[in-house]
């Protein structure tokens, strides 16, 4: 329990969000003046109810930002070798800076063979190997739109996290892996906890800082967490309940906040932070794209390596 018997304060995603947005809008304005608009090239494949969405959701966003979006709106029927085409299409085009294939593609469609030919300077989701590797390496490169997200909450919510423990609940490639990178990167201790973790829960009460990401609605409660933890919940589930279908996350939202000190509400939280950072990305796609350009214009020996 929390000993102050006091709730934790919410992490209000959405007003981050905005934030990052009006970043992301005086960035493209600045771009304006040298004559560029960042354009956001988005493919969807097949007809999943969720991504149409998801699809629709981001180049709303897209446009309120001042970024140009293209849709690729593409049939179930569609091949691998179509796809490709479609994106080998995109990655010439020098009018578009940022690729971005909703996943998941139908199942005849190798997901990994997608995203590899997606080029890396324009892969706004931060999936390509070139970026994957980037990042643990520390370079300047696109990294994944939600982990930098629920960075930026982090950073506003606790300030320096230097030194703190955290511990990432989920090892995907899209969450929990880039996740526990970015962390390592804040100076943080970092433990990953998964399905095989031998008491995951006991590591997890080690925790300062606990991120979720597992896909399993309302999984962690307040008996997880040591008081005064900082809790972001990435999950995005909806349940039926005896009032109807509501969405939830992989947080017992109601026990966690009595034990800790600041939580991520589900809606609200972390799911602004996704598509802002993909904007976010997009812009600085197009900065890196112009920089490349520049240098290509440079002889060979002045060059960077
Ligand atoms: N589907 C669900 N989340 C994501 C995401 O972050 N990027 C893409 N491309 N597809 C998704």
């Amino acid at each position: 329990m929390n000993t102050s018997a006091r709730l934790a304060r919410d992490i209000d995603g959405k007003a981050i969000a905005a934030q990052v947005l009006s970043e992301v809008a005086a960035d493209v304005r600045e771009l304006a003046q040298q004559g560029v608009t960042p354009t956001l090239a988005v493919v969807l494949v097949g007809e999943d109810p969720a991504s149409h969405v998801y699809v629709r959701n981001k180049i709303l966003r897209a446009k309120e930002a001042g970024i140009r979006s293209l849709e690729r709106r593409l049939p179930d029927t569609t091949s691998q070798a179509q796809l490709l085409a479609v994106i080998a299409e995109l990655n010439t085009d020098p009018s578009v800076n940022g690729i971005l294939v909703q996943l998941p593609v139908p199942a005849h469609i190798d997901e990994g063979a997608v995203i590899q030919a997606i080029d890396p300077i324009k892969d706004v989701d931060g999936f390509h190997r070139e970026n994957v590797g980037g990042l643990v390496q520390g370079h300047d490169v696109l990294t994944p739109c939600t982990p930098s997200g629920c960075m930026r909450l982090l950073l506003d919510t606790c300030g320096d996290i230097s030194g703190l423990h955290a511990v990432v609940i989920g090892r995907s490639n899209i969450v929990g892996k880039p996740m526990a990178t970015l962390l390592l990167h804040a100076h943080c201790s970092v433990s990953v906890v998964h399905s095989r973790s031998v008491d995951a829960k006991a590591l997890c009460r080690l925790a300062d800082i606990v991120v979720v990401a597992v896909g399993k609605p309302q999984m962690i409660d307040a008996d997880w967490l040591k008081p005064g933890a900082v809790v972001i919940d990435v999950g995005i589930n909806r349940i039926e309940t005896d009032q109807g279908s509501r969405l939830v996350g992989d947080v017992d939202y109601a026990s966690a906040r009595t034990v800790a000190s600041a939580i991520t509400p589900v809606p609200g939280g972390v799911g602004p932070m996704t598509i802002a950072y993909l904007l976010k990305n997009t812009v600085i796609a197009t900065h890196l794209q112009l920089k490349h350009a520049a240098l290509s214009l440079l002889p060979t020996s002045t060059q960077e390596a």
